[in-house]
């Protein structure tokens, strides 16, 4: 802290002594913290940054504001994990300095010590990020995003700034940030992928320290309400075969399906210069809205996600190719209010980690998102039904026999191709409602009773997502921690990932439907504290 520049925090009326918790009550218990979920021990967070797997330990950086419980001067934070469930905060990792505050970026293992950073013997972890000069954006000037390098020489504990900084320099567009650095060994080439305005522009480096434009994607494609942030160009063997694609995330700010922040992708080829999106997709999107469709849901690009809280998340570097996996995390926050929520130690929280799945649909590709296997990890104990049970009306607290339902919540059922079926969870005074409507062809999460909404008129908003073919089958896995709720349907096919701030845990569990329903299965589970 003692680093950081004093004018710079004047500059955004910062106060100069860090802001310590004061409250009584002790740490990680006080009112909607995360039990389950990632969040930082105080202060300010937002996007996920530089997570790179190295020797057993996962790392996650955080754009982190150390002094206040709002969005100000960014550092990076930093916290690892062997398990990704469980986490161990660590000092921050990357402080302002003359260039500017730290931004968004990544973090890559320089194996081969490419970059001259460190040894063959012992090669660096370098993590690239967006310097933003708070100075030259007050002066007007158009240059004030840059690209700079730190490295670390022993597994991320402290970090050194490149003597060379900016490594790129601005082309004279305001947004210019959030670099996402991966090997592209076909091309045998550092690929930096780098959000533009709105699109995304790629960039070759054979030492991560002078790079060279390859080429621009996503000018006139996808959606465009608002500013293109923390794009990851992601390699992925379709499940099940071994063709691959290219994945492109791209976050964006406004203009998800259901306000605010939210992230699209697309999928296509990437030759070692240009992304090639492919026809079917393109077709996909450029597609007029089904007028006979009854859902309300205007769709205008692909979503990983249709919940409103599910930001600038990527992909962990390094993974080693045993695992094969595309280990995930987003920001679970929305710029529409997350300066606002109600919270007061700490502010914003992590996603649950996810396992990225790119499935052949037809002629087309979409990614799925799965919770890790690690989350069993928190699985305490269990209950489950032991045979198919048929109703409109289900009380799950008393079918498994529990006062409180578990945190997190397996069901399969069995639905009529018109059929609705509405998901109360609840804790006798306030609720989240998530329904399945097969007549319209659409899925609804209203958190408008879920106890604290009035900080932001939007809040209270439903959310929508549309479904391509009524779900005859519906599974779900959902997890609901103090302050948060993750519903993945049919594996990860449709997510809503939504932030709410009842007063107690929401523990009881009803389903109901307009008609008999078949619940093919449910089971339970209690889940531990990341924190203990
Ligand atoms: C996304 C973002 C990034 C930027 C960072 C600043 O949430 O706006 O584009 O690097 O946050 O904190």
């Amino acid at each position: 802290m003692k680093k950081v520049i004093p004018a710079l925090l004047v500059s955004f009326g910062v106060a100069l002594t860090p802001l310590v918790a004061t409250a009584t009550t002790p740490l990680y218990q006080e009112a909607y913290r995360p039990q389950q979920h990632f969040s930082p021990l105080q202060q300010w967070m937002n996007d996920p940054n530089g997570m790179v797997y190295l020797d057993g330990e996962y790392h996650l950086f955080y754009q982190q504001n150390p002094y206040a419980n709002i969005w100000g001067p960014m550092h990076w934070g930093h916290a690892v994990s062997k398990d990704l469930v469980h986490w161990e905060h660590l000092p921050t990792a990357l402080f302002p300095d003359k260039h500017g505050t730290i931004f968004s970026g990544s973090a890559v293992f320089d194996h081969t010590n490419s970059s001259g950073l460190g040894t063959k013997e012992n090669p660096p972890l370098v993590a690239i990020f967006t310097y933003h000069d708070h100075w030259a954006e007050k002066l007007g000037t158009k240059t004030f995003q840059t690209q700079g390098l730190a490295y670390s020489l022993d597994k991320g504990r402290s970090w050194t700034k490149y003597a060379g900084n900016p490594v790129l320099p601005s082309p004279g567009i305001p947004d210019f940030r959030d670099p996402k650095v991966v090997w592209h060994a076909e091309s045998k080439q550092w690929l930096m992928t780098l959000a533009v305005k709105d699109k995304i522009s790629f960039y070759g480096s054979s030492n991560l320290k002078k790079w060279r434009h390859l080429s621009d994607f996503g000018q006139d494609i996808g959606a465009h309400g608002g500013v293109w942030e923390c794009p990851d160009l992601i390699k992925m063997k379709v499940e099940g075969s071994d063709k691959e694609k290219y994945v492109l995330l791209v976050s964006i700010n406004p203009g998800a399906p259901n306000g605010g922040s939210g992230t699209q992708y697309f999928v296509g080829d990437f030759d070692g210069k240009t992304f090639k999106l492919d026809a079917e997709f393109e077709n996909d999107l450029n597609a007029p809205v089904d007028q006979s469709l009854k859902t309300d849901v205007v769709d205008k690009g692909v979503w990983l996600d249709f919940g409103t809280d599910n930001y600038a998340g990527v992909t962990w570097s390094n993974v080693p190719e045993s695992d094969g996996r595309h280990l995930f995390i987003g920001w679970m926050n929305n710029w529409n209010y997350a300066n606002k929520v109600p919270t007061d130690v700490w502010r914003s929280a992590m996603t649950l980690p996810r396992e990225l799945v790119l499935v052949k649909q037809g002629g087309d590709y979409r990614v799925q998102s799965r919770l890790v296997a690690e989350v069993g990890r928190l699985h305490e104990s269990s209950r489950a039904i032991d045979a198919p049970v048929k109703a409109k009306s289900l009380d799950l607290n008393k079918l498994l026999g529990v006062n409180k339902i578990g945190q997190r919540i397996q069901l399969t059922l069995d639905l009529k191709a018109d059929q609705r079926a509405q998901f109360n969870f609840g804790n006798g005074k306030q609720s989240v409602v998530f329904t399945i409507d097969n007549a319209k062809q659409e899925l609804m999460l209203d958190r408008s009773r879920s106890g604290k909404v009035d900080f932001e008129p939007g809040f209270a908003k439903v959310q929508l997502a549309p479904l391509t073919e009524p779900l005859v089958r519906a599974e779900l896995d959902i997890v609901v921690d103090q302050s948060s709720i993750e519903i993945f349907v049919n594996k990860g096919a449709s997510v809503f990932t939504s932030q709410m701030f009842p007063d107690s845990p929401l523990d009881q569990l009803r389903i109901s439907s307009d008609s008999e329903l078949t619940l093919a299965s449910a089971k339970s589970f209690t889940l531990g504290s990341i924190w203990k």
